[in-house]
């Protein structure tokens, strides 16, 4: 542990001078509590394909990926033409364009659950209009959440569990404006079959922190099933897996269609961007109608760089790209082949209560559990807290710190994103690194 931070200090010179600078100016030195790690995170000068260089010349292999935006990798040859030819003719119109239509018809082409569209500036926004639409068209108040499940840092959608009952700053009135249930389809029906006030259903479809708490396809189908018989809104949040677990993202995989789908991510190329679509009678509590209508249901809803044409060309070559299923499904067979070199390392090691698991292209890893379990076989007894957070966390940062030293960056330390940039030679370099990580561990 000490010798991984040492070597973390002493690789890592420029970093640390710039975070003492940056303390001075951001709570914590850091923009994104995400990135946020001890004694201090790594400052990146530039990016390509599946890598980046830190401020001091060291090459990452990223498994970032722009908090899984970049399906393609970093600055994509098509994608930097694409955003500097819109740049040269304007950035903002202030007006629709043309551009936003062939993005629109890319989203409903691989989305056929969404029938209309409102584009965003951020998933954070799109689940928030989203539980907007939702009150709006069912004319009551509550929207049941998944225990763990993120869908944005907005109020309405901050408090997370029942330990949360008053995340600091929230209006204790908007407390009410969720309901926050386990994962387990009896209770849900239960709550549905007492109360008369719940509006939708709000989860992300791969389960929570993007798969880390993985649910059953069969659970999207018993959902499914309760939101029609209980006439509630389903909303699938597929901000990160929207475009990347296939193109028409869990709902192409499962066979089930959401009533509103919040997208982000993949959706704008890697530049900010986000939107919300589905059913048109839902969808049509944005349209302007007669002033009564406009009076008491129309939802307002503007947004200055809503559909902006940089994002707009970033995401309709990000979709003409990924549209395939060529990109997810290498992204995804390497990501396997990730997984099972990592776990190999594990069983030579003999580290019981360790484990790293993957979902499409998505991988995490599960370290020092209080569960005993043979190395790399996660168990379905694990408790949903030790999944959420990667298990125990001064090894968690371990591993982190020493990956980086290894000149491997994982998301939050303890998961990644694959990327079609991302090769074979990769993942060996990458097993490699875990491999060298867990002997320094170890010593
Ligand atoms: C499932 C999910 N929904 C919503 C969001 C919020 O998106 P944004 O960070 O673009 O506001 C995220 C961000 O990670 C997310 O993972």
């Amino acid at each position: 542990m000490t010798s991984i931070e040492t070597d973390y200090q002493k690789q890592h010179p420029g970093s640390a001078a710039r975070y003492a600078r940056a303390l001075t100016m951001f709570p914590n030195g850091v923009t994104h509590d995400g990135r946020f790690v001890e004694p201090f995170p790594l400052y990146v000068a530039r990016s390509n394909g599946a890598y980046k260089w830190d401020v001091d010349g060291n090459r990452l292999i990223d498994y970032v990926t722009g908090h899984g935006a970049l399906l393609l990798g970093h600055a994509h040859p098509a994608l930097v033409a694409a955003v500097a030819e819109q740049m040269a003719r304007g950035t903002h119109y202030g007006a629709e364009h043309e551009l936003e239509m062939r993005w629109a018809e890319l989203v409903m082409q691989l989305f056929p659950s969404i029938e209309r569209l409102r584009f965003t500036a951020s998933g954070t926004e799109a689940t928030m209009l989203a539980l907007r639409l939702a009150r709006a068209y069912t004319g009551r108040t509550t929207v049941l959440r998944l225990s763990g499940h993120y869908h944005g840092w907005h109020d309405l959608l901050t408090r997370d569990a029942a330990a949360d009952a008053n995340p600091p700053g929230v209006p204790a009135g908007l407390l009410h404006a969720t309901e926050v249930l386990p994962a387990d389809i009896e209770q849900i029906e239960r709550v549905l079959a007492q109360r008369n006030d719940i509006a939708a259903i709000i989860l992300e479809p791969t389960g929570a922190s993007y798969g880390a708490v993985p649910i059953a396809t069969e659970f999207l189908h018993a959902l499914r099933q309760l939101a029609d018989t209980y006439q509630v809104v389903l909303i699938f949040d597929e901000v990160v897996t929207g475009f990347r677990v296939l193109p028409g993202g869990v709902q192409q995989r499962a066979s089930v269609h959401a009533d509103l789908t919040t997208l982000a991510k993949v959706l704008a190329g890697g530049l900010p961007g986000g939107a919300v679509g589905g059913r048109v009678d839902i969808m049509q509590y944005l349209a302007f109608g007669d002033a009564a209508w406009n009076r008491e249901h129309k939802i307002r809803h503007n947004g200055t760089f809503n559909a902006n044409p940089l994002s707009a060309a970033a995401g309709v070559t990000m979709l003409e790209h990924v549209a395939d299923g060529a990109s997810c499904a290498h992204a995804t067979a390497l990501c396997e082949r990730l997984v099972a070199g990592m776990n190999a390392e594990l069983r030579t090691r003999e580290l019981a209560g360790w484990a790293v698991y993957s979902d499409a292209s998505i991988f995490h890893l599960l370290v020092g559990s209080q569960v005993e379990f043979a190395p790399g076989e996660l168990p379905a007894s694990v408790p949903v807290a030790e999944l959420k957070s990667g298990g125990d966390a001064r090894l968690l940062r371990a591993v982190r710190l020493g990956m980086n030293n290894h000149g491997v960056d994982l998301m939050r330390g303890r998961s990644g994103f694959l990327s079609a940039a991302h090769t074979e030679a990769d993942v060996v370099a990458t097993v490699a690194a875990f491999a060298a990580t867990l002997d320094e561990l170890e010593a």
